[in-house]
């Protein structure tokens, strides 16, 4: 017998503190869809495609960067951070689609990156022009050299995208001058925060975009604002991981917290309950539940989840960890599975059990496994209490793509060998929307798309998947109606575990204490057959079974409704 599932229960979203358990889309702008036919997707390509996202269902979107920038790291270089780059539209673009966005009851929140400018922002191209003791340059990091001439970095820092985090400038007359420091690309130079003037300039910049219309913020690099008085040397280098595992002089230091203070202060002030997520790498939980606290920021995505190895005491574990955590302070959970500087879920989870995260080389997985997994991930994601991110593509089953010739690659840190990244151009191809060639419907025909779209994805295009019973993109949908569609589903404090077979992960949630929804997830690597609590609600992949049990394959995910 296969099993036939039920359509989802019809949907009220409740209005109230929305972010607690949104679902929020991430859309990489240059990857989403194409206006004009440059082969670089725009806000006007993303405004004709709203209709697919309200009909995917997710509550908002959050959109990397479209501000001016040289495009050093994709944008994460800002050089103005009040007008839209030209590759991606105009500020009334942005209006625009923030409007349309509105219209179809979708939020949006756009990318701030307060850590760092790009070195063609006006205050940093002051503070060269100017030479030393420009006032302009006590606002990013400059300091003299070590050694007999300067000739050395001023401390041990590495940066992230390899080499070290300091690159020294020319003075006026050409002269070897000082350093400036730029934890990430030497095109990012790092904003010193301690400057009054930094402070107040992203006070505006938030009330610009929040006079805009938008919803909220995603703070990049939200840990590494805040240096270490003195920029100490750490002395080991190699055991030293930037992105916030194990403490470190450059994040996660406690004089982050009052900026966010202050900017909660504002994100209050506007109706209609406006947020930031926090991008913050902390060395624990309890420390980026700390960025969550209720005077600070809404969300922080949950990394440690992310490079979670998936069976079922480590998912477990870390389920329970990650609520406890967030419990402490009164946040919810922001769960998440890919986005656009990991390998995409649906090659990591089965290329690495031990939980590796970001930035290594992907290798080619067995595609159909691959999906079989992320499918069954994604699923228990969802059913999990609290927010949910989505990145692009996920919805499609987009595969990681492995074999980009270096050539195509634009991950700044690609040909920097010590660099943590560099391989992060795999999960950023422009997504298919439609036919049988290339762009997919990304943009107008014949034209191209900035990364190489694989052959194969002809098959997996949204136009290929769209009604399609079992496909991936139907899959998204059905769960997001579930999700909508049960109140049981909304609360962040009503998990709890219930006994399963070896290898299988079940938990239930809860009304009033009764148990009215339970997942069951699959991770033992050969079938297993249940007894049905109910009526099922969703299924990662097939279902064999007769009509007290059913079977589930390996890394398959269900969904059951146990009301009465
Ligand atoms: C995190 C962003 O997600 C990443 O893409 C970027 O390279 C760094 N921050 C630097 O801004
Ligand atoms: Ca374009």
């Amino acid at each position: 017998m296969t099993d036939q599932l039920i359509a989802p229960p019809a949907v009220e979203a409740p209005p109230a503190s929305w972010w607690r358990n949104a679902v929020i889309y991430q859309i990489y702008p240059r990857s989403f869809a194409d206006s004009n036919g440059d082969g670089i997707g725009d806000l006007p390509g993303i405004l004709s495609r709203l209709p697919y996202l309200r009909d995917l269902g997710v509550d908002a979107v959050w959109l990397s960067p479209f501000y001016s920038s040289p495009q050093a790291d994709a944008g994460y270089d800002v050089s103005d951070y009040r007008t839209v780059d030209p590759i991606f539209g105009t500020v009334a673009d942005a209006e625009k689609l923030i409007a349309g966005a509105h219209e179809l009851d979708l939020r949006v929140i756009v990318d701030l990156v307060p850590n760092h400018s790009s070195d063609q922002h006006e205050w940093f191209k002051r503070a060269i022009a100017d030479g030393p003791g420009s006032p302009f340059r006590d606002r990013y990091h400059f300091r003299p050299g070590k050694g007999e001439n300067g000739e050395l970095p001023p401390n041990d820092w590495p940066s992230i995208f390899g080499g070290p985090a300091w690159t020294r400038v020319c003075d006026p007359d050409g002269t070897p001058g000082e350093w400036y420091l730029h934890l990430f690309a030497p095109e990012q130079p790092d904003f010193n925060w301690e400057h009054p003037a930094v402070r107040d300039e992203f006070k505006t910049i938030l009330r610009f975009w929040l006079d805009l219309g938008v919803d909220g913020f995603r703070v990049d690099v939200a840990h590494g604002l805040v240096k270490e008085d003195g920029l100490p040397d750490v002395g080991h280098e190699a055991e030293w991981h930037l992105l916030g595992v194990g403490e470190s002089p450059c994040f996660d230091r406690e004089g982050v917290h009052e900026i966010y203070r202050e900017w909660r202060k504002i994100l209050d002030e506007y109706p209609g309950e406006r947020i930031a997520v926090a991008e913050a790498w902390a060395p624990t939980l309890a420390r980026v539940a700390d960025y969550v606290r209720d005077d600070e920021l809404h969300q922080a995505f949950n990394f440690s989840y992310l490079g979670t190895a998936w069976n079922v005491p480590a998912q477990r574990q870390m389920i329970d960890d990650s609520l406890a955590a967030m419990r402490v302070v009164g946040a919810p959970t922001t769960w998440t599975l890919s986005n656009h500087d990991v390998v995409r879920h649906s090659n990591r989870l089965l290329q690495t059990g031990d939980g590796e995260v970001a930035g290594r080389r992907p290798t080619a997985v067995d595609p159909v496994a691959g999906l079989r997994r992320a499918r069954a991930a994604s699923a228990l994601m969802l059913a999990l209490p609290g927010s949910a991110y989505l990145y692009q593509g996920e919805e499609l089953g987009l595969p990681e793509v492995v074999d980009l010739p270096p050539e195509v690659r634009q991950d700044p840190a690609f040909h920097r060998a010590t660099g943590q990244d560099g391989y992060r151009d795999g999960c950023r191809v422009p997504i298919p929307w439609s036919g049988t060639e290339a762009p997919y419907g990304f943009g107008p025909e014949g034209g191209g798309s900035w990364l190489p779209q694989p052959d194969s994805w002809a098959q997996l295009s949204v136009a290929a998947q769209e009604g399609v019973p079992g496909s991936t993109l139907e899959l998204y949908r059905a769960a997001l109606a579930v999700r909508r569609g049960m109140p049981a589903l909304a609360p962040t404090d009503n998990l709890r575990w219930v006994p399963a077979p070896d290898g299988v992960l079940a938990f239930e949630r809860a009304v009033e204490d009764e148990p009215v929804f339970r997942c069951t997830v699959n991770m033992s690597g050969r079938p297993v057959a249940v007894g049905r609590p109910g009526e099922l609600l969703l299924a990662s992949g097939a279902l064999d079974g007769t009509a007290d049990n059913v079977v589930l394959p390996p890394d398959t995910t269900v969904w059951w409704s146990i009301q009465d």
